[in-house]
């Protein structure tokens, strides 16, 4: 099985997933500037993938530090975390992490009395809780596909959107593990990957993880959701989020919404499983989710081919946010939560 990001000895360790399906190529990185850039550059995507990536980031650069006294060591910690925390603006697990990395940052100082002999211990403290986050995270997509798996039809087709499984997070998968859980229940499921453009991670990363798990899988074209919806024979939609506001607003990969709509005209039930750590309660709705606009580019061009005139603008928002209304239920680790999501949700985080 791949791994599609580790700690090591020599850096921190990743599947680069701009080159999959056609090479399976890691990549490791010394310096947090590459992790930064790997994080926006999409060699590493998907929420949870993206906080452990930007942890390991905050971890491996107060490594290097070559800090001399608290004030230079705390200088380097904002550097670092600014630089991860301007990679991608739309995944709260970025931000999510980087905190986690900041109070465990503050502990493990305070627990040195501030003292420059003990910054070894403030490092390893880091690495630590980098890797906890990682392990925690292949933890809590167990529970939610436990949670989750008794929402999906007993046989039939799924559809998703994007990639949602564990190349997204640090193993197993949001929606992807759902799906995994649901079949090693005995469900008998197939699944119909959009294929997302621009970047393809329906039909280049859904479909390449799903076949080494010999789950059936299916690439469709985002433009035939709603056909084969209309068509019949779908029971389910099951995506992942990047960040959900209070009142259970979703942002996803761009073309959620669509599904979304085309689901409820449809009669079928749409979810949305995403862990804890991807709920922003600090934000009312969706309306407030700072949604990426990505070079457009990644939209007119596909591996170097242009695919529309020369000089012709194109808009690349990468994600898009799918109203509470059209979400039929939240997965997350501590159970599923249902409308009215204002109350649900809050519900989660308190038991
Ligand atoms: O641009 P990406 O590939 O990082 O977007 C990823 C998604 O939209 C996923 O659906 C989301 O992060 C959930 S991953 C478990």
């Amino acid at each position: 099985m791949f791994k599609t990001i580790e700690w090591t000895n020599d850096g921190v360790r990743m599947i680069d997933q701009t080159k999959l399906p056609s090479e399976e190529i890691y990549r490791t990185y010394t310096d947090y500037r590459e992790v930064a850039e790997a994080i926006r550059s999409l060699v590493i995507r998907g929420a949870p993938a993206i906080g452990v990536a930007a942890a390991m980031g905050v971890a491996l650069g107060i490594k290097h530090s070559a800090a001399r006294d608290e004030a230079e060591l705390r200088a380097d910690f904002e550097k670092i975390a600014d630089t991860l925390a301007r990679t991608r603006p739309t995944a709260v697990n970025l931000f999510w992490a980087i905190k986690r990395m900041r109070d465990t940052f503050e502990r493990a100082l305070s627990s040195c009395q501030h003292e420059p002999s003990g910054f070894g211990k403030v490092r390893a403290a880091l690495e630590k809780e980098a890797q906890r986050i990682l392990a925690e995270d292949i933890a809590i997509n167990e529970a939610m596909g436990r949670h989750g798996a008794d929402l999906m039809p007993d046989a039939g087709i799924v559809l998703t959107h994007c990639n949602a499984g564990a190349l997204a997070t640090a193993g197993y998968g949001t929606a992807l593990g759902v799906i995994r859980a649901a079949v090693a229940c005995g469900k008998k499921l197939q699944v119909f990957a959009d294929e997302t453009r621009p970047f393809l991670q329906g039909a280049r990363l859904t479909a390449w993880e799903l076949a080494k798990d010999q789950i059936p899988v299916t690439v469709i074209t985002d433009n035939m959701a709603g056909h084969f919806m209309h068509q019949g024979g779908i029971g389910a939609v099951i995506v992942g989020a990047d960040r959900i506001a209070a009142n259970g607003d979703t942002a996803n990969k761009i073309g959620t919404y669509s599904v979304a709509v085309l689901a409820k005209e449809n009669g079928i039930p749409f979810y949305v499983a995403a862990p804890l750590s991807t709920i922003d309660l600090s934000l009312a709705s969706g309306e407030q989710i700072p949604i990426e606009e990505r070079s457009s580019a990644e939209v007119t061009q596909l591996a170097g081919v242009s695919l529309a005139p020369a000089g012709v603008p194109a808009r690349h928002p990468a994600f898009d946010v799918t109203p509470q209304r059209y979400i039929s239920a939240i997965i997350t680790e501590k159970g599923v939560a249902r409308a009215p999501f204002s109350d649900s949700l809050r519900a989660l985080f308190a038991g």
